[in-house]
């Protein structure tokens, strides 16, 4: 229908540019009326919103604040996201309260750490369609994989020139550009301190203002940590939901900036703050597990079957040995276990 709309406007533009239109006889009058009409009527919101026409028809970048977005964003997480409360109120508070803030001090930097399955790619994912249309595949939004784009350690030196070229182009063109880095843990020591500058507190570098810009580090550091204070708190018997950012926050950063597999190993950016939050997702119990199948299969279209919804997250491993409480690879490959029960 927006499509539609769209098409239709784009069209009677078209004509509009044309000029004297030497092919509208072609063309049935009464449509070519309405859509003028249309377009008439859109053009003077036009002319008071130059900008909103235009985006109208091309995706554009972000401009104004995004109230709305916050909104839609927590109905997503609530939707699709589970098990993850701390996530969720950390993810909600930070982006909706930068997209909000029209002159933000520096740029948004979330660091998204837990084991696989747990939600990290998800939640990027959603953040990425709530700030854009197209998500990961809107031209504002890149995505760095650690082993796909700097994949040898002998050439740090050319990938740190070509990180910082990457961003300081595309925040250029586009202030509200959005940065995913997936894999940190992957990524070779010393590589994201390139692009520290950008995410400092300058007013702007060269002339380019960064401070309107996310970056989102995605990684599995320190998700032992957050395993065992997740276990901890279920040992001595308290419910999950009790489980606070503050039992958490301070210990993931030190293990992280610690490990130096971590992508972050004596990373400048922890050591000078300049990751705003440390996001931790906890391991996922048997029931978190089915609700992910739940929703997987009614996205699929099929009526959840409670008999296979089971099947399936038996099937899935769960640690430690003697509890058995958390799924080892988390919601991650329920989605192919399901292949085999309805792909007939
Ligand atoms: C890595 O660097 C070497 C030289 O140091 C160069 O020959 C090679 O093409 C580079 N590889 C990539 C993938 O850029
Ligand atoms: C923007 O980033 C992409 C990588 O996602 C890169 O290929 C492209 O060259 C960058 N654009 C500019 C203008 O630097």
């Amino acid at each position: 229908m927006e499509r539609g709309r769209r098409a239709a406007l784009g069209l009677a533009l078209a004509a509009l540019l044309a000029g004297p239109w030497p092919g509208a006889r072609a063309v049935e009058p009464v449509t070519v009326g309405l859509a003028l009409a249309g377009a008439a009527a859109s053009a003077l919101t036009g002319l008071v919103s130059y900008s909103r026409l235009y985006c109208y028809f091309a995706p554009c970048c972000l401009q104004g604040p995004g109230a709305r977005r916050g909104a839609a964003l927590e109905e997503d997480l609530d939707r699709k996201l589970f098990g993850q409360h701390l996530v969720k109120k950390v993810v909600i508070k930070a982006v909706a309260g930068f997209l909000n803030n029209p002159n933000p001090k520096k740029p948004l930097t979330l660091s998204l750490h837990g084991w696989t399955g747990t939600g990290k790619n998800l939640v990027s994912k959603i953040i990425a369609e709530n700030v854009y249309e197209g998500g990961l595949n809107s031209k504002f939004v890149h995505q760095f994989v650690s082993t796909l784009h700097f994949p040898h350690l002998q050439n740090v030196t050319q990938y740190k020139d070509q990180l910082q070229s990457w961003i300081r182009g595309n925040v250029s063109a586009c202030a509200r550009s959005v940065f995913i880095f997936d894999e940190m843990d992957k990524m070779h020591a010393g590589l994201i301190d390139s692009i520290k500058p950008f995410l400092d507190y300058y007013e702007e570098l060269d002339g380019v203002s960064y401070r309107k810009a996310i970056f989102i580090f995605l990684s599995n550091a320190g998700a032992e940590k957050i395993t065992e204070v997740a276990l901890d708190f279920w040992r001595r018997g308290k419910s999950r939901e009790e489980l606070g950012l503050r039992d958490l926050e301070a210990s993931v950063s030190v293990s992280v900036f610690n490990n130096k597999n971590s992508g972050f190993w004596h990373s400048s950016l922890i050591d000078r703050n300049l990751i705003d939050y440390f996001v931790p997702f906890l391991p996922l119990e048997y029931k978190h597990v089915k609700m992910c199948i739940r929703v997987e299969l009614e996205s699929r279209g099929y009526m959840a079957d409670e008999d296979i919804v089971d099947r399936v997250a038996s099937e899935m491993t769960y640690f430690p040995k003697e509890e058995r409480i958390y799924s080892d690879k988390g919601c991650k490959t329920v989605y192919t276990k399901l292949d085999f029960y309805y792909d007939l």
